[in-house]
């Protein structure tokens, strides 16, 4: 087991009696979501996804990784949501956030496609200027606008640097095996084509395709990652609070939730840790968020963050609570050394590694926050390895599965998303969005 769910510091209200009212909640949903009875049952693919994965398109996935690896300085990553945020959080954890700038021998990595910001586009191109560079495009639905513009824009670039020809070599498709815009021209161009799976939703399809050819091209050992993922699938079988932690934390979430917690933070004290944040963020709020329900997700880096959120945190409204991930063993360590003069009197820490202060500032926050009515989970990984990785996020995604139902709503679906796509389309002139233009127009004009 290379997770562990510390409810200790989980507040007053997950009380033995509170457990014992939600469990067989907790066994209900757990059964519908593995008997395939629940709302959206057929979005479930990735519960044994680390089993039956597609083992032949998983070594395509490699060869491609390989040849971007040798053919190019930049990889240009272009999607949204669940399209992005699972690879990059995958990378800056395992690697580095600060990945496109330390020393390496594969290519840099950027993400467009996640916003329509002309300045943010543009510092991408030129980022690409006089680099050799290569496209994974991916879209699930292979419509949206953010990376349709996006990949509109870099595959000219790419035919104006290359010739058709080997611009087509240097584009690499990700998207549903025979519908939409993108597989049309993935097809005609002949691009290489990576599936997501019809029963895997974009938040759910980072160790898809989606995800897999932008981690392994930045040198992250996908099989490792697939094999925790699986180690996670066999640990979870069960639905037993007591020997299950994603039926344990989706429990305790619940019962905090309706005791008025209505906000979680996910915590982390690793600064790579942001991204992965970021997807815990879409992975919990389209899951959970919709029918008037949800706890918020947000999140915090600490200790960074003590000293912009902390005051809130500690003191502000009592409707937070953490979700804190902490690592035990730090990838990297440096120990403090001894200065004669002493004049920032911190000899007191001479030959203490960074992580023990680390460590130290992470038990001193949790007993601080719980103190003062910030509730903490604690999940403890030893390290933020391939391994662990793909383990945490299978225990994550099953998790969010297991708490949706038990707030009774349908964790794989996301209605709420279509709303600013319908009011942008009507108001960019899209042939068929006539009658609700004239509205939005109206309602701005008021
Ligand atoms: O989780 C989801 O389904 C969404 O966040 C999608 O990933 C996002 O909207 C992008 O959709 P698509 O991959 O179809 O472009």
């Amino acid at each position: 087991m290379s997770l562990f769910v510390n409810c200790k510091y989980a507040g007053a209200e997950v009380t033995p009696e509170a457990v014992a009212k939600i469990r067989p909640e907790v066994e209900k949903a757990f059964n519908l979501l593995r008997s395939g009875g629940g709302a959206g049952s057929e979005f479930t693919g990735w519960l044994d996804l680390p089993i039956n994965y597609d083992r032949d398109e998983f070594e395509a996935i490699k060869t491609c990784a390989e040849r971007i690896k040798s053919d190019s300085d930049v990889l240009v990553v272009i999607g949204i949501g669940g399209s992005y945020l699972g690879a990059r959080a995958v990378i800056e954890l395992i690697k580095s956030n600060n990945y496109n700038a330390l020393k390496k021998d594969t290519p840099e990595i950027y993400f467009a496609g996640n916003t329509i910001s002309p300045s943010a586009v543009s510092d991408i191109i030129s980022i690409c200027e006089g680099k050799d560079f290569s496209i994974n495009v991916i879209s699930k639905s292979g419509t949206t606008t953010e990376p349709a513009v996006a990949f509109r824009i870099f595959r000219e670039l790419l035919i104006k640097k290359y010739g058709h020809a080997e611009a087509a070599r240097r584009i690499y498709v990700t998207t549903d095996k025979s519908k939409g815009k993108l597989k049309e021209l993935a097809d005609r161009e002949g691009y290489a084509s990576f599936i997501v799976p019809d029963d895997i939703g974009g938040r759910y399809s980072v160790l898809t395709a989606v995800g897999l050819l932008p981690i392994a091209v930045a040198g992250v050992d996908i099989d490792s990652l697939m094999e925790g993922a699986r180690g996670a699938r066999e640990a979870y079988l069960n639905c037993d609070i007591d020997k299950n932690d994603c039926c344990k934390y989706a429990a305790v979430r619940n019962i905090l939730y309706r005791s008025g917690k209505k906000i979680e933070l996910c915590v982390a004290y690793e600064p790579a840790f942001t991204m992965m944040c970021e997807w815990f963020k879409q992975l919990f709020g389209e899951s959970e968020g919709k029918d008037g329900l949800g706890i918020y997700p947000s999140s915090a880096i600490f200790s960074t963050d003590l000293h912009s959120l902390g005051q809130y945190i500690q003191q502000g409204e009592r409707h937070i609570f953490e979700t804190v991930v902490f690592f035990t063993e730090p990838k990297e360590d440096l120990t403090i050394n001894a200065d004669v003069e002493d004049i920032d009197g911190l000899n007191f820490l001479c030959g203490k590694k960074l992580s023990y202060v680390n460590k130290k500032a992470f038990e001193g926050t949790v007993i601080a926050h719980a103190d003062g009515g910030a509730p903490s989970i604690i999940i403890e990984i030893d390290k933020a390895d391939e391994y662990n990785t793909g383990w945490m996020i299978y225990f994550f995604e099953l998790s969010c599965a297991i708490s949706g139902y038990i707030l009774g709503v349908n964790p794989f679906d996301q209605p709420g998303v279509e709303s600013y796509k319908k009011n942008m389309f009507a108001l960019l002139g899209m042939p068929g969005f006539e009658s609700e233009r004239e509205r939005i127009l109206h309602r701005l004009s008021e």
